[in-house]
């Protein structure tokens, strides 16, 4: 079979395209047949060797898939061959067949694409888990979503809109500030300068401040983000996309008893497969009730998912990129 492999940690130009041995499933896993694979900021991490997972060497990057089971290992009971899934992979998803947990696969909901489904499980799985699990988002309250046009960004601006809160999008150009205008957003702002942000923030949330920031990309636009939070705020740490890990003084949390919330969503799946089910289940029912839907920006083959990858690491991409295994949806 196909799979685009990572023999050393580094450069995306050193990932390759393969013949390698179909994979078989070991005890309480599945081998699905991908359909589609979207691509994530974690990939890029990973294959540089980055992220905090490094998998042993060679692997398939690639976090999350939609396909059709083919082949069940001993003690799976609950999966047939020809059933179609989604599942997080934590890696191993761009190939044409990889191995999945039994207990991360969830049912393809009927009308839900492979394509569609592909672009849900991380992505949106970690705005719903950090916007309800973590912050406990209320409706009403103000969200302030950084990188918003972004993955897991433009996930949060419609799951925060469906959970009913009053949403503040902000990006870096026009361009992205546009596509998440198409979504519906109450308010954007294009940041360019740190020092400028609280002023944006607060001309468009008024004195009290927003109550929860959805942060995936840290560096010098968290701490304005984090001292635009108000009385009992909570600021969700998601990621850091802009490659610098910020620090803050903590008298700026105690003084408005704001609170800082870790996500890791990848973990979440690890520890409480339960959890894990419950989010997925709750995303299905709003994609087929038609309240929201995946921003997919482009669909390729594997034979570009190196290209795609790149424009990940180069700011370049908006919502999702999908790479696409077979002519079907
Ligand atoms: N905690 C979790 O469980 C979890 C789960 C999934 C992903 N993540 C993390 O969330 C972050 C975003 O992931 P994603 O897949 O949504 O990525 P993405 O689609 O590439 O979006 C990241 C956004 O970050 C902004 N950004 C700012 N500086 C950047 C830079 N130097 N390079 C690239 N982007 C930059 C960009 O928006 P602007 O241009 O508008 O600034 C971009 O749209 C990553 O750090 C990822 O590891 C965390």
């Amino acid at each position: 079979m196909k799979a685009l492999v990572c023999e050393q940690f580094g450069a995306l130009d050193n990932l390759r395209l393969q013949s390698v041995s179909s994979p078989t499933p070991g005890p309480g896993q599945v081998v699905v047949q991908v359909h589609a694979a979207s691509l994530n900021f974690p990939d890029v991490l990973m294959c540089q060797g980055k992220y905090q997972v490094k998998p042993p060497l060679p692997f398939s990057p690639g976090a999350e898939v939609a396909g059709v089971v083919c082949e069940v290992g001993a003690g799976v009971t609950d999966w047939q061959p020809g059933e179609a899934v989604m599942a997080s992979t934590g890696y191993g998803a761009l190939a044409e067949q990889c191995v999945v947990d039994a207990v991360r696969l969830a049912r393809l909901p009927a009308g839900m694409s492979f394509a569609q489904a592909s672009a849900m499980v991380v992505t949106y799985g970690t705005a719903l888990h950090a916007l309800r699990d973590c912050a406990g988002l209320q409706a009403g309250e103000t969200v302030l979503v950084l990188g918003a046009a972004g993955g897991v960004g433009s996930a949060a601006l419609q799951v925060a809109r469906q959970m009913g809160a009053r949403v503040i999008a902000a990006v870096s150009s026009e361009a992205k500030a546009a596509l998440c205008r198409r979504q519906g957003v109450d308010a954007v702002l294009i940041y360019t300068e740190p020092a400028q942000l609280k002023s944006q923030i607060g001309a468009l949330a008024g004195e009290g401040g927003v109550q929860v920031v959805f942060d995936p990309v840290g560096g010098n636009f968290a701490l304005p983000a984090f001292r635009s939070l108000a009385w009992g705020g909570r600021y969700l740490v998601v990621g850091f996309a802009a490659g610098t890990i910020p620090a803050f003084p903590l008298n700026f949390a105690l003084l408005q008893a704001r609170r800082v919330l870790g996500v890791y969503w990848g973990e979440v799946i690890r520890r409480d497969p339960a959890a894990y089910q419950a989010v997925l289940r709750q995303l299905c029912d709003w994609v087929t009730a038609g309240l929201i839907a995946p921003v997919i920006s482009a669909e390729i083959g594997l034979e570009q998912a190196v290209e795609g990858l790149k424009a990940i690491e180069a700011r370049q991409v908006t919502g999702k990129v999908v790479v696409k295994f077979t002519d079907t949806d």
